[in-house]
């Protein structure tokens, strides 16, 4: 046992779930004792889920940075914190100790301080996947900022909208980043969001690509001058004090899509969420101190903060960090790296496995990946198929599979299995943490307690009552976060998802039950992507849908009713397509644009998005009901046309 708090049995996870669970207060206390704090707690939990007012460790006072760096700079000071692989594999990989990291992080924290950046106030990060982010995460933590993090494949506009709401004063952004063979101009797309925008004080840029930017005089500034001001030298280690935070000040905002059409700026607070994120990271992937661990997520994502940044650092852990994509230069990459760093937990999501599946076992050949002792997956349903090939293929049958079942909100890994020391059952998350109580219930509210023929209970997936890192507002709109996860379900908090529950307790998540699709493992939802299809002059209206998708689990379907001239229906595609990459991302653009006449709608106007789901879904006898349409002729047209 590397860890006081690490379970390492059947039989102690069973005690630790029903001590969890009896005894809450109890329990995290005594996993909380092994923090550093400035200042106890006074009380370990307070909540109710009516307002939501949910509160952890009150009266305690920490920062999150000295867990992750300052603690460990007496005995892993020389180890590696992070080790990086840069885009292309010609370039020198680096390595960041604990002091290196703990000194870079004070170096730019100071550098933030003297561009004027206080305790509460919103930094915005555009980075690409390189050290400097995690810097910049950790740097804005430290002087007890918040800090807002906007995923790389985000357009100007997406990247504006969420400025104004978070109403941010500084951004941390490079010039450019390598993502594959492309070159992603990241500052020309801070300065078009910055168009209009009037909270921005300071925009500070890393050189990375070297790509050409217009620095604008008096709010433009470059990373590595603004470094040199803060020396740094033998005998004179910049050592930044770090704020010290209440343990329920937010540490920080990330904007994820729910039902509605705007995206939800999603609020963790400090001490919660550290104590989550450590004790998943150690307990799901059963971490001993010298592993490598590598999560291939960005860190533009909740998997990336939690699991590339703060858990593995509070846990001393050796995070890798990969600034490339799995298919570029080949779809051996990450084998590669695995082989190169021995790398030892190697955490992906379900479209990865499935994208290098289909490129046959070729990439794999010559490839050792003997250093691998645990997978991991997450974001999405694994199915099946992909779940075997990653075990025998990456996993040659030794190395235990969690698929671990969580979500922005939940701020960390909610159900899975522990490797190696609770059951894996394929394409099953399997079991609560400690501290997580799930309830499957109906569309009423109720408990779900009549099995279906399959033998299995399945209902709507809520959580009874709050464990640490649980969402504690959505920014500036506290009622929006009642109403979309406390409000469905008294007393509950409801997840969006479906899920089924076997007589063992193990829970399968079956996906979103509401309208947010998961596309790659990205979370987009429909009434965004319809809003900036009708953005285009010639959209009248739209319908959005999901359908199965072979590689990035849904694809997104759009029915279109275009009232422009679409002689040339390819280009016509094309301007659509451009318009959704311009208003939301390239993430969001459809992979199926059909052309409707009309769509399907209730006499009150409601579109039954069920019909156009089935069609999307190759479906074309049971459609159902459709004798309450306005109009049951469009069904037939829409069959007809189906791409
Ligand atoms: C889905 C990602 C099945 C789910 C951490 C959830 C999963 C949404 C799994 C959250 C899994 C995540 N099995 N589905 N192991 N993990 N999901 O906020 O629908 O980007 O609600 O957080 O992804 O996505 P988010």
């Amino acid at each position: 046992m590397s860890y006081p708090y690490q379970i390492t049995s059947m039989d102690q996870y069973e005690m630790a779930y029903r001590v969890s669970v009896t005894n809450p207060e109890e329990y995290w206390a005594s996993v909380a004792q092994h923090f550093s704090w400035r200042k106890k707690w006074e009380k370990v939990l307070e909540w109710n889920f009516k307002e939501p007012n949910v509160k952890w460790f009150q009266g305690a006072k920490l920062n999150i940075t000295e867990n992750c760096l300052d603690r460990h700079l007496g005995e892993k000071g020389d180890q590696p914190a992070i080790i990086w692989e840069p885009n292309d594999p010609s370039e020198n990989s680096r390595i960041l100790t604990y002091k290196k990291l703990h000194q870079r992080v004070c170096q730019f924290a100071q550098v933030l301080r003297n561009n004027g950046v206080k305790k509460g106030d919103r930094v915005c990060i555009y980075m690409g996947m390189i050290p400097e982010l995690a810097i910049a995460v950790l740097a804005t933590a430290r002087i007890g900022a918040i800090h807002s993090v906007i995923f790389g494949g985000f357009s100007a506009q997406s990247i504006a909208d969420r400025l104004e709401d978070a109403q941010a004063t500084f951004i941390v952004t490079c010039d450019g980043a390598f993502r594959g063979g492309k070159d992603i101009p990241l500052k020309s797309v801070i300065d078009d969001a910055l168009i209009g925008n009037k909270t921005i004080k300071r925009v500070i840029v890393y050189t990375r690509t070297r790509t050409a930017v217009s620095m604008i005089k008096g709010r433009d500034v470059w990373w590595e001058d603004e470094m040199l001001k803060v020396t740094e030298g033998p005998g004179n280690p910049v050592n930044v004090v770090a704020e010290v935070m209440d343990a329920e000040d937010p540490l920080f905002i990330l904007y994820t899509s729910g039902s509605t059409g705007k995206p939800k700026g999603v609020v963790h607070s400090c001490a919660g969420y550290m104590i989550w994120t450590t004790y998943t990271f150690v307990n799901v992937f059963q971490y001993n101190p010298g592993d490598i661990h590598f999560c291939t997520a960005d860190i533009g994502w909740i998997t990336g903060h939690s699991y590339i940044v703060y858990g593995p650092l509070s846990a001393g852990a050796t995070s890798l960090m990969f600034e490339g994509i799995p298919t570029w230069p080949d779809a051996g990459r990450f084998w590669d790296i695995v082989d190169k760093h021995k790398v030892n937990i190697l955490y992906t999501a379900p479209t990865a496995i499935r994208s290098l599946m289909g490129f046959g076992l070729d990439p794999l050949k010559g490839k050792n990946l003997s250093s691998l002792k645990i997978l991991g997956t997450v974001g999405e349903p694994i199915n099946e198929e992909a779940w075997h090939w990653y075990d025998e293929h990456i996993g040659k049958k030794k190395c235990p599979i969690v698929d671990t079942w969580w979500q922005t909100e939940t701020g960390g890994v909610l159900i899975s299995n522990l490797a190696g020391v609770t059951p894996a059952k394929p394409s099953w998350a399997t079991l609560p943490m400690p501290g997580v109580q799930p309830i499957l219930v109906d569309e009423n509210g109720r408990e779900v307690t009549q099995k279906d023929e399959d033998g299995l209970l399945k209902g709507n997936l809520c959580i009874k009552a709050p464990w640490p890192s649980i969402l504690r507002t959505t920014y500036g709109d506290h009622e929006r976060c009642r109403k979309n996860y406390f409000a469905t379900y008294e007393n509950l908090y409801f997840t969006g998802d479906g899920a089924l529950k076997d007589d063992n307790g193990f829970y399968r998540i079956t996906g979103r039950v509401d309208d947010v699709l998961n596309v790659s493992g990205h979370r987009i939802g429909t009434a965004e992507v319809e809003n900036a299809l009708n953005m285009h002059a010639g959209v009248v209206e739209s319908a959005v849908v999901g359908y199965p998708h072979n590689i990035k689990g849904q694809g997104i379907y759009a029915y279109v009713i275009f009232s422009g001239n679409k002689k040339d229906e390819e280009l016509t595609r094309k301007d659509i397509l451009s318009t959704v990459s311009r208003v939301i991302g390239p993430i969001a653009k459809p992979d199926k644009i059909q052309f409707v006449n009309g769509l399907p709608k209730t006499r009150s106007g409601k579109i039954m998005r069920r019909i156009l789901r089935k069609i999307a879904e190759g479906e074309t006898e049971n459609l159902g009901d459709i004798s309450t349409l306005l109009d049951p002729g469009v069904v037939e047209e829409i069959k007809n046309g189906k791409l």
